[in-house]
């Protein structure tokens, strides 16, 4: 089953798609990650600035990473797609290798409480992007770039809306009910 995690930073999409990747035996790809991780000086550049990298060579890594033997029987994408162009082009690649998003899960929680949890994420990992004005841009961006992904998945009928208010035990009881019938 491949299932994409929606929702603005601090949402919740590392935390629950990681419990939902366990629960559903695949695994759980992170595209901030992957970035931080092998990015060159460029990706970093723009992360710390709370930019989107580049789509093409976004798609490149996300591609790689599909044909990895561990992912032929579904996956969690967590930050992937991020914007229309990296929306059409997953369909497009999924189309080709005749796979599906079976499901598209969407974690709401107000503005206030995402600041929160990034901030209180600060003083205990030191993510270099968790800064109050890159949470603010990072915030901004996905307004602009990636929450229209809300309707281009409730237009194929996969979106599954859940509050992704409170705490992490009771966003993944609703995480799980809103999935019940997938
Ligand atoms: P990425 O690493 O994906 O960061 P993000 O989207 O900003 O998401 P976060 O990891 O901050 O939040 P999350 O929703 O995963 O929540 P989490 O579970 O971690 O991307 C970083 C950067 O990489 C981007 O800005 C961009 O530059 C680049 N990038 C990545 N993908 C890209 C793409 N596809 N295209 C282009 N650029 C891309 O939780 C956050 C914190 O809150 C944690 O401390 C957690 O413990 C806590 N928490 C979670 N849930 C709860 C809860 N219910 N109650 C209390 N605390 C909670």
């Amino acid at each position: 089953m491949r299932v994409v995690m929606l929702g603005a930073p601090g949402s919740g999409k590392g935390t629950q798609g990681e419990q939902l990747a366990a629960a559903l035996g695949v695994p759980h790809v992170s595209s901030g990650e992957v970035l931080r991780g092998h990015g060159g000086p460029e990706v970093q550049a723009k992360m710390l600035a709370g930019e989107l990298v580049d789509d093409a060579l976004m798609e490149t890594v996300m591609w790689t990473r599909l044909a990895e033997p561990d992912a032929r029987g579904g996956l969690v994408f967590d930050g992937f797609p991020r914007d229309a162009e990296q929306a059409t082009a997953l369909d497009r690649h999924l189309m080709r290798t005749g796979e599906r998003i079976a499901a598209t899960v969407l974690l709401d929680a107000p503005r206030d409480e995402l600041v929160g949890r990034l901030l209180a994420r600060a003083e205990v990992q030191g993510r270099l992007d968790d800064n109050p004005a890159t949470i603010a841009r990072r915030l901004d961006v996905y307004e602009t770039e990636t929450a229209p992904l809300v309707t281009y998945y409730e237009g194929r009928g996969v979106l599954r809306r859940v509050d992704g208010s409170g705490d992490v035990a009771a966003v993944y009881a609703r995480m799980m009910a809103a999935l019940n019938h997938v």
